[in-house]
Parts: structure tokens; C-alpha cells; sequence
């Protein structure tokens, strides 16, 4: 066992190197924004900004780099290869970069993934590989490096590694960032230019990594019918695609590594994504990348890492790893635990501490959850800022409206007055019981997830009920006070905790919202009063309650 002072000392110095990691990723990432300031006009076509990273890399060029040239300077290669790679995208018009999801993975990452791979039995020695999303050749460059350290010559580490990149210039500059970590020019065109969701990929491949890109596309630019097995009609995500590509190129028994936005694993319209993967291969495993501290750069959401071998399709009774694959490594030990038994349920990450269940949910407060109702851009007709003499309508509440700690009040849109929307007959839409509004989407500013909010009173009074936009989720009780339970239950930091570890999104899901596990309301209320009121302390009370009682 290892003794715990090492251990501390360990995780002490994790942190450290973290707290200095962060201070130098921000210093350079300035830096690379200055410089890409400062060259946007000059850098208007990938030849140019290909020329602009390659004087970069050689240590040359105008005297406008200097200060990011000296900061490259000091770097070990992989780290100098990431900025350089870095520069290309900011230097690419923002739309672009946006549509093509210019985000590189960090090399300490990248380094994790390998290393993930290799643990799955990637052969470093004898496989070949493929990215088709190759970038700044973050994975292919990393293993480069780490063929050439097994032995192998830069001709035959040429020769396995394989890479498809649709932007011109990057895929030049990844070319030349092999070569120069191999030392010698490349004999074969390594990287080829080219769409990879398009392009003819003659092989299959003993590994297959990618961080590809993301966001939705249409049905119309979508070709073939693969697509159907990983997404649905309206809802095609790039990332599925890619996935769909890694698994068909992967060979039998090759790995399958992908560095995937975490909506995957929980989000209710990935199931066929989720099972096709388990159709086609063994989970081994799904690693968590903390994406909102920063490790991608203007990356909002949370990160994962799949690490899959293709061939037998997955058992549901196999432990899969849990691994956290941060900007430093996790001195944790690694959790596992099984998937669900149906193919296409969502994949948990473990419990923080898996003897801490509560064994209840929201129902057990008698509170039904559902999303809001109004889509104001799709019906601005009846939005109003007054109501006309016998007109109906309730007061909008926006989902800025809502603030943990204090009831919620409709103010308008523009923040001045109350909006209103208007009814011609009844709807179930009014909401005219007790009730809560919680955010639906957060940005990666707010530190949580959860975010609700009792109505206040007055509304029921003032205006006989209201409606919510779409944006918000409301909670209704029959008993108010049972719903003032829940959502100071739901605003504090425990709740928050493990409905991240079920949710890869930053927007909140009604469905997985019903099913969190909390503790159940006696556990919950006693704790409350012991507490003083405290309700994080309460929380972590009222988990810890049922392990308690179970054990005496
Ligand atoms: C998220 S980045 C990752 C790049 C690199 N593999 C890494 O991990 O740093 C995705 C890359 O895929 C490229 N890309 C986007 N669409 C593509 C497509 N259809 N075919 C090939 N490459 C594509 C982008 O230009 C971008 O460089």
C-alpha cells in the first residue's frame, strides 16, 4: 500500500503543478492571442498562416512574434507544438473555427489518451494508426514521438501513422510538426487534406484516435445512412458521425479512442450511440476531462475520454474504468463499475463515494418536474409588454429570473417591468399551484449546475398563475413546503456534485433530474433543523443518514 505521506505529498504536488500550469497556460494563451491580434490581417489564407507557425517553429520571423517566440523557446516540444498549433486556430476567422471545432487537445491529455490506449493493447511497436480529425496532429505527434523512443525509424513510424485534417494549412503544419519530431522530413504524405465523413479511408487500423469536432449538422449535408445508427432524425451531432468512422475503421480487436463531449454518455439522444458502441466493441474505458477548468481552450462543456476495443460487442456484467484524465494526472485511485444493462441507457459516472445513496428522488417530495413552456423567438406575437383590457396572459418568467437564495419574480426580458403571454383559452401551461423554476442551461461561469428558485407568492396572488420560458424547468408540489424542501435541497453543493457525475451537459435534463438520487425528505428535514438551517451541511448530513441507519 502506498504510505500516506507519499500519497499527500503526491497530491499536493498535483496541485501545485496545476496552480503553476494554469499560470503558464494563461500567460501563453495571452500571448497567443496578442500575436494572433496582431496578424489577423496578414493571415487571411492557410498559406499565410501556415508560414506564420512554421517561422514560429524555426525560431525566425518578424520582430512582432518576439515575445511569443521567447515563451516557446523555454517549452519541451510537445508543449511548443500545442502553441504553435494553438496560434493556427486564432489566427483562423471565428466562424471558421467555431464550424470546424479548432480545439486542440493539450499534450498532457494527449499523453493520458495514448497511455489509455496502450493499457487496451494498442501495440506501439507493430499497429498502425488513424486520426480523421488530425488538427495540430496532437495524438499523431505524441506518437510519433513515442514510436521513435520504442525503437522504430522516422520511415516506419511514417508509415503507420495516418491522418485525415480538412483545413489546408493545418494539415500542412501537422505534417511538419511530425517531421519535426521525428527529425527527418516525411517520405509519405502523412496527413492527407480532405473531409474524412467524405473521403474513400481504404484501411482499418490498430488504433483509431480522434478528438473529433462537434455541433450539429442537417440531414442534407449528412451522406450515406450511417448516420442512423449512432443519432436521430433531428438531432445529428459531427461527433456521432466521427464515432461511427472510428468504429468502422477500427480493425478487429484494433482500439477505438475518442475524446468526446460528455453528452454522450447521459444525453437521452445519444442512445443509439451508446448502443451501437456497445454493439461493436468492449467498453474498457470512460474517462472524465474537467472541460470547465480550462484544459481545452473556449471549450465550455464537459469532456470525456473512450477508450473501446472493437470485435466482441460489450458485456453488460464487465467492470469498466472510471479514470479522471485532468491537465495533470490524478493520483486517485481509478473507480469501476459496470454499465447498464440496456444498450442504450446512459452511463453514470461512478458515485463520489459509492456507500453514500439516499435512495430517493424529487417524486418523494411529491414534486413533478417539467420543461417550460414558452419559446418567445417562435411566438413573439403574443409577448407583451402590457395586457389590453379583457386580455389574457400571464407574467413570463425568464430563466434570468431565477436566483438561488431568494423567490423569484417576473421582471422583463430588458430587465424593466413584466412580460406577459397571452391565452386564448386554458392551457396546462399555467402554472397557478405552488411552484419552483430552475435554470435549464448554465453558462461555464456559474459554479453550478442546479439553480432553482421558489415563486414567490405575490405571482399566485397579482396575476392568478404564470408561464415560464423554455429555458427553465419547473417544479410543482402540492405542498409548498415540501417544494421549498426540494429546492433548497437541489440548490446546495452535494446535489449539484452527483447530478454532474450523471450528466456530461451544461444544460439540465428533465429526465435525469427525476431520476437524481436524493436523500429522502424526514432525512433531509431533520438534518435541516440539526443543523441550524445550514442546508450544505444538511445535504451531506441526510446523504450520510442512510448509511448510518443501515448500519446500525
Ligand atoms: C477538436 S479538433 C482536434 C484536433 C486534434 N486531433 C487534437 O486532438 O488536437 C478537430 C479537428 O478536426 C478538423 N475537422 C473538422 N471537420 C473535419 C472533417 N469533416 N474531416 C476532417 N477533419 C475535420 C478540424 O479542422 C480540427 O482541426
Amino acid at each position: 500500500m502506498q504510505p500516506l505521506y507519499d500519497y499527500c505529498a503526491q497530491v499536493v504536488g498535483a496541485w501545485g503543478n496545476a496552480m503553476n500550469e494554469r499560470g503558464g497556460k494563461a500567460t501563453l494563451l495571452a500571448h497567443a492571442r496578442a500575436t494572433a491580434r496582431s496578424l489577423a490581417k496578414r493571415a487571411s489564407t492557410p498559406q499565410a498562416r501556415v508560414e506564420i507557425c512554421l517561422d514560429l517553429l524555426a525560431d525566425i520571423g518578424e520582430p512582432s512574434l518576439d515575445v511569443f517566440r521567447r515563451a516557446l523557446r523555454a517549452l519541451p516540444v510537445d508543449e511548443r507544438h500545442y502553441w504553435v498549433g494553438t496560434l493556427y486556430t486564432l489566427l483562423l476567422p471565428t466562424k471558421v473555427r467555431r464550424s470546424q471545432a479548432t480545439y486542440f487537445t493539450p499534450p498532457t491529455v494527449a499523453d493520458a489518451v495514448v497511455d489509455l490506449a496502450i493499457e487496451a493493447g494498442f501495440d506501439i511497436q507493430a499497429d498502425t494508426v488513424l486520426d480523421p480529425a488530425a488538427g495540430g496532429a496532437a495524438f499523431l505527434s505524441t506518437l510519433a514521438g513515442r514510436m521513435a523512443a520504442a525503437g522504430l525509424n522516422p520511415n516506419e513510424v511514417a508509415y503507420r501513422l495516418n491522418g485525415i485534417e480538412i483545413d489546408t494549412g493545418l494539415a500542412t503544419l501537422s505534417g511538419r510538426l511530425i517531421a519535426e519530431r521525428l527529425g527527418s522530413p516525411l517520405r509519405r504524405e502523412v496527413i492527407i487534406n480532405g473531409d474524412a465523413l467524405q473521403v474513400t479511408i481504404p484501411a482499418s487500423y490498430g488504433l483509431v484516435i480522434a478528438n473529433p469536432p462537434y455541433g450539429r449538422v442537417g440531414l442534407d449535408e449528412v451522406s450515406g445512412m450511417g448516420w442512423l445508427k449512432v443519432a436521430h432524425g433531428g438531432h445529428v451531432n459531427k461527433y456521432a458521425l466521427f464515432a461511427e468512422l472510428c468504429f468502422r475503421h477500427a480493425k478487429p480487436d484494433g482500439i477505438v479512442a475518442l475524446v468526446i463531449p460528455s453528452s454522450f454518455r447521459a444525453g437521452p439522444l445519444y442512445n443509439r450511440m451508446r448502443a451501437f458502441i456497445r454493439s461493436q466493441a468492449e467498453v474498457l474505458a470512460v474517462g472524465s476531462i474537467p472541460g470547465r477548468e480550462g484544459v481545452f481552450i473556449d471549450v465550455a462543456q464537459d469532456i470525456s475520454v473512450l477508450i473501446a476495443r472493437k470485435g466482441k460487442s460489450h458485456d453488460a456484467t464487465a467492470a469498466v474504468r472510471f479514470p479522471v484524465v485532468g491537465a495533470v494526472p490524478s493520483a486517485a485511485p481509478v473507480t469501476e463499475q459496470t454499465l447498464p444493462s440496456e444498450p442504450g441507457d446512459a452511463w453514470p459516472l461512478p458515485a463520489i463515494d459509492p456507500t453514500l445513496v439516499g435512495g430517493s428522488t424529487l417524486a418523494d417530495y411529491g414534486v413533478t418536474a417539467r420543461a417550460g413552456y414558452f419559446v418567445w423567438n417562435r411566438e413573439k406575437s403574443r409577448l407583451v409588454a402590457k395586457l389590453r383590457r379583457r386580455q389574457r396572459g400571464y407574467p413570463l418568467i425568464w430563466a434570468k429570473n431565477v436566483r438561488p437564495g431568494t423567490t423569484c419574480l417576473p421582471s422583463g426580458k430588458k430587465n424593466a417591468g413584466t412580460d406577459f403571454v397571452t391565452f386564448t383559452e386554458d392551457s396546462t401551461a399555467i402554472v397557478t399551484s405552488a411552484a419552483a423554476v430552475m435554470q435549464r442551461t448554465t453558462n461555464d461561469k456559474q459554479p453550478r449546475r442546479l439553480v432553482a428558485a421558489m415563486v414567490d407568492p405575490s405571482v399566485k396572488s397579482k396575476w392568478g398563475g404564470f408561464v415560464s420560458e423554455n429555458h427553465t424547468i419547473v417544479l410543482t408540489a402540492e405542498d409548498p413546503e415540501m417544494l421549498d424542501l426540494a429546492v433548497k435541497l437541489l440548490n446546495t453543493a452535494a446535489v449539484d456534485q452527483r447530478y454532474r457525475r450523471v450528466s456530461g451537459t451544461a444544460a439540465v435534463s428533465v429526465t435525469l433530474l427525476r431520476q437524481l438520487d436524493l436523500p429522502s425528505p424526514a432525512a433531509f428535514a431533520d438534518a435541516l433543523e440539526e443543523a441550524d438551517g445550514d442546508c450544505e451541511a444538511a445535504a451531506g448530513a441526510a446523504y450520510r443518514h442512510v448509511l448510518e441507519t443501515s448500519d446500525a
